[in-house]
């Protein structure tokens, strides 16, 4: 069998449509190519991705990025090894949509068929980006996701925490439609943090006088709306007042962050890792006063910290046919039986831990 792999990943669980040709082996693959079609402007209007919408473009979309991947790669099916796929969890349609396209393609080529966990493969983005060696601990915030991993292996994660409502790029994005601000809500609110005073209105620091990694951020968005509401005049909102509220929940933010991470950071070193690392993933990563904060956690501590460029920090593909060639190697293989999740914990023996986000529940 030869050591270099080639495959193709789908990625369809939520409102980004996505397909990818990999190529390598495990801890040493590049991308051959990586297409993301999103799909913000069919949502916007709707404040929020509507699953049904998601799906159907979905659908539509799939067979395009696939297409374009391969093109784009330079390859034939012939040339692919296996197909990978998104198989949960997410938006039902959006993943079933995926599923069946993944196994059309293997059954008409011939090709192995991996079913992939999304979070798996966030996780194991630094292995594609930066050939990290394992363990690792892994940060993942985003607008669908939050939870601490540590991760030993394509099968091997360990959740250490998340959030028990709402995901922190949900938080933001809440935060900007209540201050009247463009969505996606995180850069939006960043820009406006920028010129306030994060000291002026002071909101809660959820869950940090309770012990344990887990977050709640559903609390600072009630509060934001009651501190708006009292310096509000009327319908009108002050420039200065609403650069204030954006720089005090942003710094809320980033204080729960810093300081779960530090805990969670304290577990992982506990176990003597050879070569201590933090990752982060998920487009709440892009904040650079959070990334800040976590790069100097991680410093204290004496791990490295690292953030994968931000277009393989948010939904790709890439890291799903990342996920898959691990998988391959693990000889984790699917067959036409693989079924679409809208749950799949990570780590099985916790699969009681659920966590929120816009896109429905993330286990
Ligand atoms: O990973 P992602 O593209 O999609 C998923 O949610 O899976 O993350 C998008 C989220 C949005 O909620 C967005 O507001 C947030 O990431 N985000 C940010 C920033 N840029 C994007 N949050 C805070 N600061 C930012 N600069
Ligand atoms: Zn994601």
């Amino acid at each position: 069998m030869k050591a270099e792999r080639v495959i193709l990943g789908l990625e369809s669980s939520c409102d980004d449509t996505a397909a990818a040709v990999i190529a390598g082996a495990p801890g040493a693959a590049r991308i051959l190519s990586s297409v993301v079609a999103g799909q913000g402007e069919l949502h916007a209007e709707f404040g929020g991705v509507v699953p049904e919408i998601a799906a159907r473009a979905h659908a539509e979309k799939l067979d395009i990025c696939v297409r374009q991947a391969l093109s784009q790669a330079e390859m034939q099916l012939s040339d692919i090894d296996a197909v990978a796929v998104t198989a949960g969890p997410g938006l039902i349609g959006g993943v079933l949509s995926g599923v069946m396209c993944a196994k059309g393609i293997a059954a008409g080529a011939g090709l192995p068929l991996i079913g992939v966990n999304h979070l798996a493969g966030h996780a194991l983005t630094p292995r594609l980006t930066d050939g990290a060696t394992y363990p690792y601990l892994m940060l993942l915030v985003s607008g669908g996701h939050c939870q601490f991993l540590i991760v030993r292996g394509a099968q091997d994660f360990t959740r250490l925490g998340g959030t028990l409502d709402d995901a922190p790029g949900e938080a933001f994005d809440k935060t900007a439609r209540l201050l009247a601000l463009p969505q996606p809500g995180g850069p939006a609110v960043e820009a406006e943090a920028a010129l306030g005073d994060p000291r002026r209105f002071a909101f809660p620091r959820p869950l940090l006088d309770r012990p344990g990694c887990d977050f709640s951020f559903s609390g600072l968005k009630t509060a934001l709306l009651r501190t708006r509401d009292g310096v509000m005049e009327g319908n009108r909102l002050r420039r200065r007042d609403r650069a204030d509220l954006c720089a005090g929940f942003q710094a809320a933010v980033v204080d729960v962050l810093a300081e779960k991470t530090r805990r969670a950071l304290a577990v992982y070193l506990d176990k003597a890792p050879a070569d201590p690392l933090l990752a982060v993933a998920g487009g709440v990563a892009a904040n650079q006063a959070i990334r800040a904060a976590l790069e100097e956690v991680a410093e204290a501590a004496g791990a490295a910290f690292l953030a994968p460029p931000l277009a393989l920090c948010t939904d790709n593909a890439a890291m799903i046919a990342y996920a898959g060639l691990e998988l391959l190697t693990l000889g984790a293989l699917d067959d036409m039986t693989l079924m679409a999740r809208p749950r799949w914990p990570l780590d099985q023996s916790q699969a009681g831990m659920l966590g929120g986000g816009k896109k429905g529940a993330k286990a």
